[in-house]
């Protein structure tokens, strides 16, 4: 196989560890771990609490640097960075999405999509305003552009912060329990738009700890104690679209059930 041609991954990452020093005490939080991404996967990191799931997003997502080994990003090699070369890099590459929505709560829904867009130095981006408005649009938002996040519900709340982290177009989504503080109808429709935006093209990477929301990306990542003990391509993946119309139909069903209650 020639290296020309191989697909270039979005991550690779080799014999990362990290290591947490806190006073006399040690917390080897990830232990060695070696993942590749390839473009177009979805994939989900599940595991138990503690066992590093958040670090290892966290170094993903150039937030934080491994203790040991090597990371490259769409090609470029990450570790030994300076912490100005990585605020770019997180900038230009990637996009972020948080259980807690993480919005600017007096702040309009279209003024929070613009934000990384002020902040991108290149200045690349013009008419900043125009992209905001389309990645709103984009989510399923273009009616609500003037609203803050307190006129908004949950779900609608983190298809904000979606479209504020698609609006630099970053190769790479990263999501730390997206789906945390939804209910379950709002946790299918935010997977549908991951799904639709995956579909597109854009590589994903969530973290997750319902079995549910895992069964709709493509692969899962199972981190014990700082390591990956599984890593699997999903069976029967379940398509969200698919789910919301059933529950659709199930809804209307169940409505139909108590009028004919009603009039007998
Ligand atoms: N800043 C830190 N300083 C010291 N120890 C830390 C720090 N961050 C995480 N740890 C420790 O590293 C380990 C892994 O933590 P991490 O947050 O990655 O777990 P997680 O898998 O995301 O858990 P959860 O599902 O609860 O979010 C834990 O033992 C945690 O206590
Ligand atoms: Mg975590």
């Amino acid at each position: 196989m020639s290296e020309v041609n191989a697909v270039r991954p979005v991550i690779r990452i080799g014999g990362v560890q990290k290591i947490y020093r806190m006073g006399d005490n040690t917390v080897a939080a990830l232990r060695g771990v070696d993942l590749t991404v390839l473009p177009g996967e979805f994939i989900a990191v599940m595991g138990t609490s503690g066992s590093g799931k958040s670090t290892l997003m966290n170094i993903l997502g150039c937030l934080d640097v491994p203790s040991e080994g090597s990371y490259h990003l769409d090609g470029v090699r990450v570790d030994g960075m300076s912490r100005n070369q990585l605020a770019d890099l997180r900038n230009q590459k990637l996009g972020f999405v948080f259980q807690g929505f993480n919005l600017l709560a007096r702040t309009s829904a279209v003024d929070n999509v613009e934000l990384p867009l002020l902040y991108d130095r290149t200045g690349k981006k013009r008419d900043t305003r125009a992209h905001a408005v389309a990645a709103l649009e984009r989510v399923g938002l273009g009616g609500r552009i003037d609203h803050h996040p307190s006129e908004l519900s949950g779900g609608q709340q983190q298809r904000v912060a979606i479209a504020r982290a698609l609006v630099t177009s970053p190769t790479l989504l990263l999501a730390d329990e997206p789906t945390g503080n939804l209910d379950s109808r709002t946790t299918v429709e935010v997977m549908a738009l991951f799904q639709e935006l995956n579909e597109q093209g854009i590589t994903i990477l969530l973290v997750t700890h319902e079995p549910e929301v895992a069964q709709y990306a493509k692969r899962i990542v199972v981190v014990r104690d700082g390591r990956i003990v599984r890593d699997h391509p999903v069976v029967d993946r379940r398509r969200a679209a698919d789910d919301l119309a059933a529950m659709d139909v199930a809804a209307e069903a169940e409505a139909a059930g108590h009028d004919v209650q009603e009039a007998a």
